[in-house]
C-alpha cells in the first residue's frame, strides 16, 4: 500500500468477550493423554475458554465484544456504517454479522463475514480501512470471533489442546491524514499448502439417487503442525520487514510486537529473527490459547485496558494461518 490516502484512519475503540466455562491443561489430560508438561513446553499454552451449552454460537460472543467497544466510547451503534465480521465459524454458512448488526443496533450499516481463518482479523481491519481512506464509509466495527471448540476432534491430541474460543472487536473511524493510524500493509496467500490446516468438506459417501448430487458436511480441524510451524516461523518476519521497509521503519522503531497467538515458541522464534527483545511481545495466549481470529482483537483489548500502548508507540500486528494466509499491519497508536 503506498501512502495515497485521502482520509486517515484511527482505531477508537477496542471490546472483547470470552466464555465463563475454562478448561486447563490438566483438565484436558483427562479428554485425551497429554500432559500440562507437554502443553506447556510446546505451546505455552495453560488453560482454554470454550462455548459451553446448546444454543451459544460466535455471535453471542461477538455482540458483547462490539458493545463493549460501543460502550467504552458511548457510541450510538446507529453511527456505524460497516460490520465486517472475521469468523471461520459461522452459525449460518450464509454469514451471521447481519444478526449482530440487528442485535447491538447499527441500523445503518450493512454487514458481511471474511472468512481468513486466524488471519481474518488483520483481512478485516486492512478491508475496514480501505473502505474509510477513499471515503464510502466512516465508521467501521471489525471484529475477530471464532468458537473452533465446536470443530476440533475432541480425541486428537494434536489440535483440541490448542484452540480456544473468544471475539474481539475494533472501531475504526476514519480522521485526518495526518493523525493516520495504519500506516502500512503487507498481505500474502500460498494456497498451495492449503491442506497443511483445514476444516474439510466431503461428500457423502452415497449421492442423492436421481441427480447423482452429492451432499455432505463439514469435517473436524485437520493440521500438519510441524509444516505450519515452520510456514509461520519462515514467512512471519519475512511480511514484517517488507512493510517495515516500504515505510522506511526498521525494527528498532517497533515497540510492540502483536502476532497471532497460535503459539508461544513461533512468538519468540519471530522476535528473535528479528532481533527483537521478548519484552516487546503482547501475549496472552496462555490464559486463552488459540483463538483464531479473535486472537489479535482480545490480545490488543487487554493490552489496552492494561495500559500498554503509549500514544504514538509503533504495532507491528501480523496474522497468519490457514490458507496458508499471512500478513502485517503497522500500526501508529493514537490514545483512545
Ligand atoms: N500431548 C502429548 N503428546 C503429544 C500431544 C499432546 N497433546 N500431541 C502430540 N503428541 C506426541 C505426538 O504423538 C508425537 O509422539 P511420537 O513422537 O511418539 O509420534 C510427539 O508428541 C511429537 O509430536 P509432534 O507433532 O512432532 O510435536 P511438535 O513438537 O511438532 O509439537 C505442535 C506439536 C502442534 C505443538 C507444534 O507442531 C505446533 O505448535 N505447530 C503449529 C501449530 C499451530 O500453531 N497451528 C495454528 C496456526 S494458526
Amino acid at each position: 500500500m503506498k501512502s495515497s490516502t485521502t482520509q486517515g484512519v484511527k482505531i477508537l475503540s477496542t471490546g472483547s468477550a470470552v466464555p465463563h466455562i475454562s478448561l486447563n491443561n490438566d483438565q484436558m489430560s483427562e479428554i485425551v493423554q497429554t500432559s500440562d508438561e507437554w502443553i506447556s513446553t510446546r505451546t505455552g499454552i495453560k488453560e482454554r475458554r470454550l462455548l459451553t451449552g446448546s444454543q451459544q454460537s460466535v455471535a453471542d460472543l461477538a455482540i458483547v465484544a462490539s458493545k463493549k467497544a460501543l460502550d467504552k466510547i458511548s457510541m450510538d451503534p446507529s453511527q456505524i456504517d460497516l460490520i465486517i465480521l472475521a469468523t471461520s465459524s459461522p452459525n449460518d454458512l450464509f454469514g451471521s454479522a447481519s444478526q449482530i448488526q440487528h442485535s447491538i443496533g447499527a441500523i445503518n450499516a450493512v454487514a458481511f463475514d471474511l472468512t481468513a481463518a486466524c488471519s481474518g482479523f488483520v483481512l478485516g481491519l486492512v478491508t475496514a480501512s480501505q473502505f474509510i481512506q477513499n471515503g464510502s464509509y466512516c465508521s467501521v466495527l471489525v471484529i475477530g470471533a471464532d468458537v473452533l471448540s465446536k470443530w476440533i476432534d475432541w480425541s486428537d491430541r494434536s489440535t483440541c489442546i490448542l484452540f480456544g474460543d473468544a471475539a474481539g472487536a475494533a472501531i475504526l473511524q476514519s480522521c485526518p491524514s495526518t493523525e493516520n493510524s495504519i500506516l502500512n500493509f503487507q498481505l500474502n496467500t500460498d494456497g498451495h499448502y492449503s491442506h497443511h490446516l483445514s476444516i474439510p468438506y466431503q461428500d457423502d459417501k452415497k449421492p442423492h439417487s436421481f441427480l447423482n448430487l452429492h451432499q455432505g458436511s463439514f469435517k473436524y480441524i485437520s493440521m500438519n503442525g510441524k509444516e505450519v510451524y515452520k510456514f509461520a516461523v519462515s514467512q512471519v518476519p519475512l511480511s514484517i520487514l517488507k512493510c517495515l521497509n516500504s515505510l522506511n521503519m526498521s525494527v528498532n522503531d517497533i515497540n510492540w510486537l502483536l502476532l497471532h497467538q497460535a503459539n508461544e515458541r513461533i512468538l519468540n522464534a519471530v522476535a528473535e529473527k528479528l532481533s527483537i527483545s521478548r519484552d516487546k511481545i503482547i501475549a496472552n495466549l496462555s490464559k486463552y490459547g488459540n483463538t483464531s481470529a479473535a486472537s489479535i482483537p482480545l490480545a490488543l483489548d487487554e493490552a489496552v485496558q492494561e495500559g500498554k500502548i503509549a500514544n504514538n508507540d509503533v504495532l507491528v500486528v501480523a496474522g497468519f494461518g490457514a490458507g496458508l494466509t499471512w500478513g502485517t499491519i503497522i500500526v501508529r497508536w493514537k490514545e483512545l
